[in-house]
C-alpha cells in the first residue's frame, strides 16, 4: 500500500506506529508476533464497535475474540471502571497472554491501556485510534491513566502499546466538534516543533475543512511525526516532552472553571494556545505577526481564540493546581516564533493575568 507507513517510537519498550493501515489487517500483523497467545480482547465504546467492529473482528478469524463495551464519557476513565473491567475479564478467561486492543478514542486508549498495565501486573496492549485526536496525540506517547475525584489521570503509568494501528478511514464519520480536538493538538505540534507543518496548516484550510483525504493523510503523518520525536527523546517527561502541554495550563484553568460543560478539550487547548502566545509576545519571544498568525488559523478551524464574561483572577487561581508548577512557581510553555517552544519558569502573576485579559472579552 503507497501510503502505508511505519514510525518507529524510541522508548523503555520501543514499538512501531503503523500510519494507513487497514483495521482488517491488525489481525495478520498479530500473526507474526509469537509470542502472544489465542485471545484477544477488544475494549471499546458501543457506537465505534457498531461503526468499526465488523471490520476489526474480520481479521481476527484466527484469534478468540471478547469484546467489552464501556459507556461514553470521560466519566468512565475510573476505578469503578477498571474494577468492572477486571471482574469482566475475569469472567471471559483473560490471562497474561491476552493481548488487549484499545479501539476508540483518547478515553478509551487511556482506560484500556491503564487496565493492561496493572491486569496480572502487566497484560499487552495495541492502541487502534479511532479520533483525529486519538490519532495524533493521545495513542503515542505510552501515558496511560484514569482519573480519581482528587485529579484528572491521577493514577497512571507510562506503558508503551504493542503497537499503533492507526487506519484513516475511520475518521471519515467523525462530528466536527471531534475533529476540531485533534486540529487544536495539530496546530499545537506545528507551533511548538514544525514550522514547514504550519505553514501547510494555513496553505489547506479549505482542503482540511472538506476533509480532502490526501491532505488529511499528510497532516495526520506529519503531527504524529512530531509527537513521536518528542516523546522518543523524553519517555518520562523529565525535559523536552513538556512542550506537548502548550496551551494545556491556560486551557485546563478555563475547563475547569466551565467545570467542562459546554467546552470540549480542543476549544479549551486552542484558547489557552492563544493566552499562551499572548505571554510570549509580551516576554518578546513571538512577534504581533506571528500571533496574528496563530490567531487566524485556529478562527478558520473554528477554534476558540477569545472568551467572554470570565475573571481572569479566578482563572489565574485556578493555574495554581497545575501539575507542572514547581515549589509554587508556575511554569509555563510558551511558543518561540513558529515552530519552536520554550518552558518557562519565572513568569509572574501579573503576566499570567495580562495574558487573561487579552483573551477575555
Ligand atoms: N497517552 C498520551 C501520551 O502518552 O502522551
Amino acid at each position: 500500500m503507497a501510503n502505508l507507513q511505519k514510525i518507529e517510537v524510541a522508548a523503555s519498550r520501543p514499538y512501531p506506529v503503523f500510519l494507513g493501515v487497514r483495521l482488517e489487517d491488525l489481525g495478520e500483523y498479530l500473526q507474526t508476533r509469537q509470542t502472544l497467545g489465542s485471545q484477544i480482547l477488544v475494549i471499546t465504546q458501543p457506537v465505534i464497535a457498531e461503526l468499526h467492529g465488523e471490520r476489526l473482528a474480520e481479521g481476527l478469524k484466527d484469534f478468540k475474540v471478547d469484546i467489552i463495551n464501556v459507556p461514553e464519557g470521560e466519566g468512565e476513565k475510573s476505578l469503578d471502571r477498571l474494577s468492572s473491567l477486571t471482574s469482566e475479564a475475569v469472567r471471559l478467561g483473560v490471562d497474561r497472554s491476552t493481548l488487549v486492543v484499545a479501539l476508540g478514542g483518547g478515553v478509551i486508549g487511556d482506560l484500556a491501556g491503564f487496565f493492561a498495565s496493572v491486569f496480572m501486573r502487566g497484560i499487552r496492549f495495541v492502541q487502534v485510534p479511532t479520533t483525529l485526536l486519538a490519532q495524533v496525540d493521545s495513542s503515542i506517547g505510552g501515558k496511560v491513566a484514569v482519573n480519581h475525584p482528587a485529579g484528572k489521570n491521577l493514577l497512571g503509568a507510562f506503558y508503551p502499546p504493542l503497537a499503533v494501528w492507526t487506519d484513516f478511514s475511520v475518521l471519515a464519520s467523525l462530528p466536527w466538534n471531534e475533529v476540531q480536538n485533534g486540529l487544536a493538538e495539530t496546530v499545537k505540534h506545528a507551533l511548538i516543533a514544525d514550522a514547514d507543518l504550519f505553514a501547510f496548516l494555513e496553505q489547506h484550510q479549505e482542503q482540511i475543512k472538506e476533509r480532502e483525504q490526501g491532505i488529511w493523510r499528510e497532516m495526520v503523518t506529519r503531527s504524529v511525526a512530531v509527537k513521536v520525536k518528542i516523546v522518543s527523546q523524553d519517555e518520562r517527561e523529565a525535559g523536552i516532552r513538556a512542550l506537548l502541554n502548550l496551551g494545556h495550563s491556560f486551557g485546563h484553568a478555563l475547563e475547569t472553571e466551565m467545570e467542562f460543560q459546554g467546552i470540549s478539550h480542543g476549544q479549551g487547548v486552542a484558547l489557552g494556545i492563544v493566552a499562551a502566545a499572548g505571554l510570549a509576545q509580551a516576554r518578546g519571544f513571538i512577534t504581533e505577526a506571528e500571533v496574528e498568525r496563530i490567531v487566524q488559523l485556529l478562527k478558520s478551524f473554528g477554534l476558540k481564540t477569545e472568551v467572554y464574561d470570565k475573571s481572569a483572577a479566578n482563572l489565574l487561581h485556578l493555574m495554581e493546581a497545575d501539575k507542572k508548577n514547581q515549589g509554587g512557581r508556575k511554569v509555563l510553555i510558551l511558543p518561540k516564533g513558529i515552530g519552536q517552544a520554550v518552558v518557562v519558569k519565572d513568569c509572574n502573576d501579573e503576566e499570567i493575568l495580562s495574558a487573561w485579559e487579552k483573551v477575555i472579552r
